[in-house]
C-alpha cells in the first residue's frame, strides 16, 4: 500500500537513535527496505543486535545512550566511517511513565527530559559534522503532548515541547543545507508507549472514541511519514511538525451523544 517506489533510498545512509524497538524500528526497517544502509542504537546491546538482524540488509545495531554526547557522537562517527556520510538521522529515543508531579522526584523528571530533549540535542548536534550536505534530512519523533498538556505526563509534555522548538530553531540555523522536521505520532498500536499510557481496556476504548479515525495508528503508517519527510518529495519542507495521529491533535471526536451518556 506504500506509494514509494522500490530503491528510493538506494545509496543513502540512515542513523536511527532509539531504533531498536517500536516506531523507530519500524522506520529503520522501511528505510532499509527502500535501499538505505541503516544503523540503529539503543542502550541494550542485545536488543540492538536483535533489531539489526530483524532489519536485515546489513544493518548495524549499536549500544549508545543518547544522554551521553560523546557516546552518541562516537556512534555516529563510527557509522559514517563504515557506511559513508549520513543522509538521514532520526532522533526517537524516549522514556516515559505515568506519574503526577506530586508522584515524581526531581530525578524522575530530569530522566525523561534527559532522554527525550537533551538526547535529541545530542543526536542532532553530534551528527552535524557527519552529514551528507546539502540535502540531509533530520527528523525528531515528538508527540501531541508537546502542544496539548496531559495529566501525569509533565516530564514528557515539557520534553516534547522543547523538541518541537529545537526542531524549528535548527531548521533556521542549518538551512539550506539540512532540513529539520518532526513527526508527532498519535497512539500507535503494539508499542511500549501505549502499553504505558493506556494499560487497560477502559483507557484504550477512551482513546479510540476521541480520535477522528476511530483507531490507533500502525507503526508502518508512521514509517511512511518518515520516508516522505526524508525523500525528494519534501525538499521544501523544514521546521515542520507532521502530525501522523489520526486527527487526535485536532480535538476530541467523541460523539456528543456518547459524551453526554445518551448513547
Ligand atoms: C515515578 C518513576 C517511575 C514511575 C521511574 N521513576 N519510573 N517515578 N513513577 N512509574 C523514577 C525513578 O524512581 C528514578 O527516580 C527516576 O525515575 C529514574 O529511574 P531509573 O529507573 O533509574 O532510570 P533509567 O534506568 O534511566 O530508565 C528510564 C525510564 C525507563 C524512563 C525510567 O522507564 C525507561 O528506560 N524507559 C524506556 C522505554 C520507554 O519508556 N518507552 C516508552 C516511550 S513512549 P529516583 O528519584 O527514585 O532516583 C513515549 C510515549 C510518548 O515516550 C507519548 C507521550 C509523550
Ligand atoms: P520504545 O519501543 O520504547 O522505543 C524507545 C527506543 O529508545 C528503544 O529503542 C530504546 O532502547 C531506546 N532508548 C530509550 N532510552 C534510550 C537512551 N537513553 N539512549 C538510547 N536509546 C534509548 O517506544 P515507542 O513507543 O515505539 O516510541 C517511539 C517514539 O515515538 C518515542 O520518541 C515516543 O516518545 C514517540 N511516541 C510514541 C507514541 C506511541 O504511541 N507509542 C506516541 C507518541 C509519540 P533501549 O531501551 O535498549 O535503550
Amino acid at each position: 500500500m506504500s506509494a514509494f517506489k522500490d530503491g528510493l533510498f538506494e545509496g543513502k545512509v540512515a542513523f536511527i537513535a532509539g531504533g531498536t524497538s517500536g516506531i523507530n524500528l519500524g522506520i529503520a526497517k522501511r528505510y532499509a527496505e527502500l535501499g538505505a544502509k541503516v544503523a540503529v542504537c539503543g542502550r541494550d546491546p542485545e536488543k540492538a543486535a536483535r533489531a539489526a538482524e530483524e532489519i536485515g540488509h546489513g544493518a548495524i545495531g549499536m549500544s549508545a545512550d543518547v544522554r551521553n554526547f560523546d557516546v552518541i557522537h562516537g556512534a555516529m562517527k563510527n557509522v559514517s566511517e563504515q557506511f559513508g556520510p549520513l543522509d538521514f538521522v532520526v532522533s526517537g529515543a524516549a522514556g516515559n511513565f505515568l506519574a503526577p508531579v506530586n508522584g515524581m522526584s526531581a530525578n524522575a523528571f530530569r530522566t525523561v527530559v534527559d532522554i527525550d530533549l537533551n538526547g535529541t540535542f545530542n543526536v542532532f548536534k553530534g551528527c552535524r559534522e557527519f552529514l551528507n550536505t546539502p540535502g540531509a534530512s533530520l527528523i525528531a519523533i515528538t508527540a501531541g503532548q508537546a502542544v496539548n498538556a496531559m495529566q501525569m505526563q509533565a516530564h514528557a509534555c515539557a520534553a516534547k515541547a522543547g523538541i518541537n522548538q529545537l526542531v524549528r530553531t535548527l531548521a533556521l540555523e542549518w538551512g539550506p543545507d539540512v532540513r529539520v522536521n518532526g513527526i508527532s505520532p498519535g497512539p500507535i498500536a503494539g508499542t511500549e508507549g501505549m502499553k504505558r499510557l493506556a494499560p487497560n481496556d477502559a483507557t484504550r476504548q477512551k482513546h479510540y472514541d476521541r480520535i477522528a479515525m476511530k483507531r490507533w495508528g500502525e507503526i508502518e503508517e508512521l514509517a511512511e511519514s518518515a520516508v516522505f519527510l526524508s525523500c525528494d518529495s519534501a525538499t521544501y519542507i523544514t521546521g515542520a511538525i507532521l502530525d501522523c495521529d489520526g486527527g487526535s491533535g485536532v480535538g476530541d471526536a467523541t460523539p456528543p451523544s456518547l459524551e453526554r451518556g445518551l448513547a
